[in-house]
């Protein structure tokens, strides 16, 4: 039997997203960190929570960090620090994972959806006003839009500033999929009113487990944001001042956190280089992702899209290539979220991208020989 150093590269396996070529990087100071807990015993808000706190804000810019027990946690923690509930419309994109639209339904609020840009696959500014119209012919007062960073790109906060302040709405951005990337020269996590982010393993910064985060400059905001973490408790543990959760980071995810932080910045590079590869071997075969000339990208995904979508995908399937499909259901068209309004116009394209969009594998581990053999199958299926 060959090993993989020795086997053919089309016989190589692929991964879509390699968590254990990253563990080979950094796997013996990991378990060490995780050793380290284990040690002490502070599992929960250990030092090792504080610090990632202190360095996520150091690395971004933000006033305040508040970490969590997921993205979604922290979409929801948002809500509640803002007391956004009953009778407020909470303008969502339909073209992202789930938790952006079930946050706002979660805390009682009106998630009202709204288109998404052709090019950057992020909230539509215009689509967002129709929205608006919308929310307030049914009887809802605007409270917010969640601008998603969708793939690793931030949305136009500038445009979609020039549209809230207009309406008295303020922005939680869902960085889950951005954290890392700048707009106009600002990291996420400072480039709206109260930012969100996730840990999920598979995020371009994920802990082994669960996590997320809460960023703000606001010193208010971040207050009520610590006491909803901790079932709204006030001085002390007999005082409750608010409705909360129990949505505390472990501490061994916090740990898991301090390590990869410290390569962080270098995998944001690699992911960079690979999309770059990505981008000249499939233009005018595909359409390729666009990055704004003001923006930088994580890269959470690589997602190009084509009218012969499903071809792609059956023809790398039968090469052991994994795709997948991030969304082929807008959440508008889920059960669960029908009944809730749109903007006027509909979402056209968000409908279209569902038909066409397909991911490739992206990680900051993909070899060159590996991502050639990718692109092959691509140009091949589409022949
Ligand atoms: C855009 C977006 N928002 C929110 C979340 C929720 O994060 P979590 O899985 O940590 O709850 C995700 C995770 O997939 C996401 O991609």
């Amino acid at each position: 039997m060959r090993d993989s150093a020795t086997a053919p590269v089309e016989l190589l396996p692929v991964a879509f997203i390699d968590l254990q070529a990253q563990r080979a990087r950094i796997g013996a100071r990991m378990e060490a960190a995780i050793g380290r807990v284990l040690a002490h015993g502070g599992f929960i808000m250990g030092p090792e929570v504080a610090e990632a706190e202190r360095k996520l804000a150091a690395q971004c810019g933000a006033k305040h960090v508040i970490s969590c027990s997921s993205g979604t946690t922290a979409l929801v923690m948002a809500l509640m620090a803002k007391e956004v509930g009953r009778g407020d419309a909470v303008f969502v994109p339909s073209f992202t994972f789930t938790a952006t639209a079930e946050a706002p339904a979660i805390v009682g609020a009106t998630p009202v959806f709204v288109d998404v840009l052709p090019d950057t696959y992020n909230v539509d500014p215009a689509s967002l006003e129709r929205a608006i119209a919308v929310a307030r012919q049914t009887g809802l007062r605007p409270a917010c839009v969640i601008a998603v960073d969708l793939f690793g790109q931030p949305a136009d906060y500038d445009a979609l500033k020039d549209v809230t302040s207009r309406h008295d709405m303020w922005i939680l951005d869902d960085a889950a999929q951005g954290y890392g990337a700048h707009y106009k020269g600002r990291a996420l996590g400072t480039c709206a009113e109260i930012t969100a982010t996730s840990f999920y393993p598979s995020k371009p910064l994920g802990c082994y487990g669960d996590g997320g985060a809460v960023f703000t400059d606001d010193d208010d905001i971040a207050r009520r944001l610590r006491q909803v973490r901790v079932h709204g408790q006030g001085h002390d543990r007999n005082e409750n001042v608010r409705i909360g959760l129990t949505a505390r980071l472990d501490s061994i995810q916090a740990a898991v956190l301090l390590e990869k932080l410290t390569i962080f910045d270098a995998e944001c590079a690699e992911r960079n280089v690979i999309a770059a590869r990505y981008t000249a071997g499939l233009a005018g075969v595909v359409a390729t992702p666009v990055v704004r000339a003001d923006c930088t990208s994580v890269w959470a995904q690589y997602t190009v899209t084509s009218p012969r979508r499903d071809r792609i995908a059956a023809s790398l399937q039968t090469q052991n290539i994994p795709t997948q499909i991030f969304y082929s259901k807008p959440i508008h068209t889920q059960p669960p979220y029908r009944g809730f309004p749109v903007a006027g116009g509909g979402l056209p394209v968000t409908e279209r991208l569902a038909q066409e969009v397909i991911s490739l594998p992206m990680h900051p581990y993909l070899t060159a020989p590996i991502q050639d053999r990718i692109i092959a199958a691509v140009r091949a299926a589409v022949a």
